[in-house]
């Protein structure tokens, strides 16, 4: 096969590229910083060729133009999860939200959401032809593979990952080459609850686990707290700067993991430009699409896994709501169950479910006797563990109900408590 010939015929412009998008397809976009910008924003600006093209897609990041109301005729909007531009288009009815495991997300290509078109952003292609996901590995590999019709932005700073990264020319249909710097998302700056949030989450962290983090304060808070650890593992879904700190330090190195030693698993990646160059070409790092990362007994392999994720409100139960605020859906599940659940299933594995005791400025307490009315269960009470704020940890794991509510109203807010107890009291028909 002559790869430069073959290269050189699909080759065209993002312009060209989108005109073979149709009215009526369903087309996969890329995740969070794997988006294929040059593509999505030549879409949006093709909208008058288009009606009722629906987009499919996680974490919005750029100008995602198609979610705008003014596209309403020429694009719908099908996310899953709701973040960002996303938000509003869900809450006032424009979009719709498809509820569905992030480790199952790539297995609705070839069952219920089978796309027409995927556009992917890649690295360059190496010698034998192969071109790279990059950061987005996530269900993009999958998208590809299951469209109709593949479109791919061939971007020279894109890094080439490794793992079950890549896809070959021979599978793109059009190609796009367009250099454009990848979105970095800035460090959180991290306040006095996060840090004792991290610093009790650090304390169940030992020597040679392995762990999952999503990204945000409350992980970047764990990670300060772990600069003492030896030997720490990541098999995750996502990371970010945080990783790669601890990895230069010396405290991450994969050395103790009995699945994939040696290397820290992930599907995407957002960060800063350095955490970019740190996964280029790197053996230590093995993208997979999240089918692998996030099916929990695959990544329940990995003995000694701790997840660390957060919600939104606990009721008494433990029961976790951390995608809706009342009827609002304001995220999704993510791979929060995935993990919790991955690490019921690894030998001496840990799931932690971590948050402030208060919102909105310390007004209402998260810790809750009742969900709010029209709230989601994401984490029901058979599957939760640790829960802790910045009041302490609470292991509700094989606890009763009256237990579990206990422990709980030791780690709400101090103003609180007091409303808490009586809840408990009337609840329960007993003293605390
Ligand atoms: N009552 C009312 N509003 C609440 C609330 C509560 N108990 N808890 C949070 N909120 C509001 C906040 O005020 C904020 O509103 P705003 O966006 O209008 O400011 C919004 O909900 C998000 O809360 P915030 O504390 O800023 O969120 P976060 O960035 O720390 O994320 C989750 C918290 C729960 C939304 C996030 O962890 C999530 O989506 N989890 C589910 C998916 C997951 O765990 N994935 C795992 C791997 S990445």
């Amino acid at each position: 096969m002559n790869l430069k010939k073959l290269y050189n015929e699909k080759l065209t412009t993002a312009e060209k590229a989108v005109g073979h998008i149709k009215s009526g397809d369903r087309v996969v976009i890329g995740l969070g910083v794997g988006e294929a910008f040059a593509l999505t924003d030549a879409m949006a600006k093709n909208s008058a060729a288009y009606k009722n093209v629906e987009v499919v897609q996680m974490l919005p990041l750029g100008n995602s133009e198609y979610v705008l109301p003014e596209m309403e005729p020429h694009f719908s909007y099908n996310t899953l999860f709701v973040s960002g531009k996303a938000r509003e288009a869900v809450s006032s009815g424009r979009s719709d939200f498809t509820p569905c495991y992030l480790s199952r997300v790539p297995t609705l290509w070839s069952s219920d959401l089978p796309p027409d078109v995927a556009l992917v952003q890649v690295s360059s292609p190496d010698e034998h032809g192969y071109c790279s996901l990059g950061v987005g590995v996530d269900y993009s590999k999958h998208a590809a593979e299951a469209a109709k019709l593949v479109i791919a932005q061939v971007n020279a700073q894109m890094p080439r990952t490794l793992g079950d990264s890549f896809i070959h020319i021979s599978q793109m249909d059009y190609i796009v080459e367009q250099d454009q710097a990848l979105i970095e998302i800035p460090k959180p700056s991290i306040s006095e609850v996060e840090k004792a949030i991290g610093e009790h989450c650090a304390s169940l962290v030992k020597d040679g686990d392995c762990l999952q983090l999503g990204i945000g304060a409350i992980p970047e808070a764990v990670l300060l707290f772990l600069k003492e650890r030896k030997d720490l593992g990541i098999h995750t879904e996502m990371f970010s700067d945080g990783v790669m700190e601890l990895v230069n330090a010396g405290v991450i190195n994969n050395t103790k993991k009995n699945y994939n030693p040696g290397k820290i698993i992930a599907a995407f990646l957002m960060g800063s430009r350095a955490l970019y160059d740190f996964v280029d070409n790197n053996p230590m790092v093995a993208m997979h699409p999240t089918t692998y990362t996030n099916d929990p007994y695959l990544a329940g392999q990995n003995d000694n896994l701790v997840s660390i994720n957060s919600c939104v409100q606990v009721d008494l139960l433990g029961q976790v709501s951390s995608e809706t605020v009342g009827m609002t859906q304001i995220s999704g599940v993510g791979g929060q169950v995935d993990f919790v659940r991955a690490a019921a299933v690894s030998k001496g594995g840990r799931s932690i479910i971590a948050m402030p005791s208060t919102a909105k400025g310390g007004q209402i307490s998260k810790i809750v006797p009742l969900l709010d009315e029209g709230a989601v269960v994401t984490t029901n009470r058979y599957d939760v563990q640790y829960v802790v704020t910045e009041y302490g940890i609470a292991n509700l794991r094989n606890r009763t109900n009256r237990e579990r509510a206990r422990m709980l109203i030791e780690i709400a807010h101090p103003k609180f408590r007091d409303e808490l107890k009586e809840v408990f009291k009337s609840r329960f028909n007993a003293d605390m």
